[in-house]
């Protein structure tokens, strides 16, 4: 299975900290948000990667990451996003590294307490489709910033992106599994009213035909990006308790 991260994106909700750097190379507690990352693909057995950024601060991932051996990555690609547009425009760009394999997408201000290895052993084993793993979280104001699941039981019967009215309290994270169907929908992707192509309508296409499958993570999940409070919040977290374990 091969791994991309998605570190580019203008992160106006992290303004003006954002004005200077990328995102992904804030500092969570002693190190860059994106090499937690990086920790949780290769802690989870994934260790060909494309980290896709943009923007003027992209060489420094050079610089902090290089070929990726020092962590731990065996192959590391990069690709360059000339513009904005959205994580599922960000995805179309890995299309060629990914080959037709199976892919784990995660975007790099998310970060998880707990190991992946046991969601991505799950999509190893499931034949086709795809696969997102999915938050429990009590507060409304957070849901509202996020994809929600709309549930049937275990089963998800949509994704409804930033819901005034959350339709449970799923959150959608930002960890996602696809087969190589995908690359046959991120072409047919409209603009969403933020103007963005949008994750989650790809994720949405799985679901009315009945190929999404989905995990529920225990244990601390954040988007660090989500709001200036939220990146507080995970790096409390990651100084207190440690992720990716
Ligand atoms: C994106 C997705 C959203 C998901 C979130 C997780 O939101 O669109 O569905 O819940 O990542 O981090 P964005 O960060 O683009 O607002």
């Amino acid at each position: 299975m091969k791994g991309v991260i998605l570190a580019g994106g203008s992160g106006t909700r992290l303004h003006p900290l954002t004005r200077i750097t990328n995102k992904h190379l804030l500092p969570l507690y002693d190190r860059p948000m994106v090499t937690y990352a990086v920790e949780a693909l290769v802690g989870a057995g994934i260790d060909e990667v494309m980290l896709v950024t943009g923007g003027t601060h992209a060489g420094e991932f050079f610089r902090l990451l290089g070929n990726g051996h020092e962590h731990g990555i065996d192959r590391l690609f990069y690709a360059y996003q000339e513009q904005a547009g959205g994580i599922a425009e960000a995805f179309r760009l890995a299309e060629r590294f990914v080959a037709g394999d199976k892919v784990c997408v995660l975007l790099a201000d998310n970060v998880f307490e707990h190991s992946l290895r046991p969601i991505v052993e799950n999509f190893s084993r499931q034949n086709e489709g795809a696969r997102i793993v999915l938050s429990l979280m009590d507060n409304d104001e957070h849901l509202r910033h996020l994809g929600v699941a709309r549930m049937n039981g275990d089963r998800v019967e949509e994704i409804i992106e930033k819901p005034e009215a959350p339709p449970s309290r799923y959150a959608v994270t930002g960890a996602y599994f696809y087969d190589a169907q995908v690359w046959e929908v991120l072409p047919t992707l409209k603009p969403s009213g933020r103007g963005e192509l949008e994750i989650t309508d790809v994720n949405n296409w799985y679901v009315t035909r009945g190929l999404m499958e989905a995990d529920v993570v225990d244990g601390f999940w954040g988007d660090a990006g989500e709001s200036i409070d939220a990146y507080y919040q995970v790096n409390d977290f990651v100084r207190s308790g440690g992720v990716n374990k």
